[in-house]
């Protein structure tokens, strides 16, 4: 790796200069390391919503909005989703390296070992009220999980702890996702098989009848399903990533910190916006398919509505994940032979909103979430589990994040503010009030 020369920035406030650091990573993007700023000028900077904000250094996920790159640890997005395996991927994330043959079979064979949940689990679903959201009801499991495992309350207790911990957490939240599919239509739940590989185990806990000895997953759908969960396995420090890094550094336990990511992921704006492409296509269908009516919509600056799916917060030239999920979406309904009239919806808006100068102008192109729900649809998973499925690829990389966030003894997040509230003022009592 190339040494880059060490360098630094000036800033002049009140009539004085001030050196600070400029940081140099390996990708050449440049930061002024401003975390003396306070201590040498009494000043702060204001950056709401983090746009312009480094708030780690990191070795896990390169991203170039610009030109629309991600990478793994070196790896493009590109060849782990035609190359590689969800697990593979997951392993990658979180050891910085993809497993040799003898590594993968143990890390693999490690998870296997850990799929089933404790029975009693299954009692938080009689609290659930019938049509409960599944994000909802995945954040509570989780969480639960620190009960079951209290050793793990202390998230530096031992590198062989953090690594089980891990692999439970791995391990049982396919299981979970899929408790909460069958626990919504009232089937019994179907236990996991560990002769399975891990999506493969994962579809026939969500689609098999327990009565059902033929059930056997579709190798289309088991290899549409592994390349969704590698797109969305890291994205570097997202709304979601950065919330359990900033709950972790309270040194709060793992499951509790991926809780709270997964309920950041949960907002429309992040994770959310799969399930509401899918609500946002059916009802342009439901109102007779008119997709230039709802391009006003969104354009017209007295109407909340977004195209759920445009726009990303990094990416203003298109998203890498996109381009690659556009043509597994292709694959998957020419395989399974669908023809879904909510695709030539998708593809009607997605042309409009392409050639539309306020979203050129805006640089709104199609994101992962966009194509990501037809697919689910396509293997019949109902709208209201597609966040759920998205957070069963982010835990890889929630835990990337995490493991390096306290591996390097990261201190507590504590942002600062610009107070812009009422200056001192005398308390009067509530009979003198006006
Ligand atoms: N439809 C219509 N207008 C939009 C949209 C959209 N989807 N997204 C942004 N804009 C407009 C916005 O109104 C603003 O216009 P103006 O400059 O005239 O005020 C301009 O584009 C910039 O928007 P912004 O809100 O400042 O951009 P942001 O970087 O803060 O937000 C975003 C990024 C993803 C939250 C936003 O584009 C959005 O709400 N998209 C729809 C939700 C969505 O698809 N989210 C999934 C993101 S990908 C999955 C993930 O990684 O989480």
């Amino acid at each position: 790796m190339p040494e880059s020369k060490p360098q630094n920035c000036t800033i002049t406030l009140d009539g004085q200069n001030y050196e600070f650091p400029v940081i140099v990573g390996t990708e050449g993007e440049k930061a002024i390391d401003i975390s003396k700023l306070r201590d040498t000028t009494g000043y702060v900077t204001l950056d709401v919503g983090y746009k312009n904000t480094g708030a780690t250094k990191s070795k896990i996920t390169f991203l170039d909005g610009e030109l629309g790159i991600l990478r793994h640890r070196g790896y493009s997005i590109e060849d782990l989703a035609e190359k590689a395996n969800f697990l593979e991927v997951a392993y990658l994330l979180l050891k910085g390296e993809l497993p040799n043959k003898e590594e993968f079979e143990s890390f693999d064979a490690d998870i296997r070992h850990h799929t089933l949940v404790n029975e009693d689990l299954q009692n938080i679903f009689k609290t659930f009220p019938t049509g409960s959201h599944p994000m909802g009801q995945l954040i509570a499991m989780i969480s639960s999980l620190s009960a079951y495992y209290p050793k793990a309350l202390d998230p530096n207790r031992s590198q062989e702890a953090k690594n089980r911990t891990t692999l439970r957490l791995l391990a049982k939240m396919p299981t979970i996702c899929a408790m909460i599919y069958k626990k919504s239509l009232g089937h019994p739940v179907v236990y996991p098989s560990n002769n399975l590989d891990y999506v493969s185990n994962f579809l026939t806990m969500t689609f098999k009848h327990v009565s059902d000895h033929e059930y056997q997953p579709d190798p289309v759908v088991v290899d549409a399903m592994n390349k969704l969960l590698i797109l969305h396995a890291d994205h570097e420090q997202n709304c979601s990533a950065s919330t359990v890094r900033l709950v972790g550094s309270s040194q709060a336990n793992l499951y509790a910190t991926t809780a709270a990511g997964i309920a950041a992921l949960w907002g429309p704006l992040h994770g959310g916006a799969n399930q509401e492409v899918l609500e946002m296509l059916n009802a342009i269908k439901a109102d007779g398919g008119n997709v230039q009516k709802w391009v006003d919509k969104a354009k017209d600056k007295n109407d909340s509505f977004r195209l759920m799916g445009f726009g990303h917060r990094v990416y203003k030239n298109f998203d890498p994940r996109a381009k690659i999920i556009k043509k597994a979406c292709d694959d998957v309904l020419n395989k399974l032979g669908i023809n879904d009239p909510v695709l030539e919806i998708a593809k009607k808006l997605e042309e409009a909103a392409l050639t539309d100068p306020y979203f050129i102008e805006r640089k709104l192109y199609p994101n992962v979430d966009f194509y990501s729900g037809i697919i689910y649809r396509s293997i019949g998973f109902p709208t209201e589990m597609f966040t759920a499925l998205f957070a069963l690829g982010r835990l890889p990389g929630w835990i990337a994040q995490w493991q390096e966030m306290i591996g390097e003894g990261q201190p507590i997040g504590r942002p600062r503010q610009i107070y812009t509230g009422q200056t001192p003022r005398s308390f009067v009592n509530r009979g003198d009030r006006s």
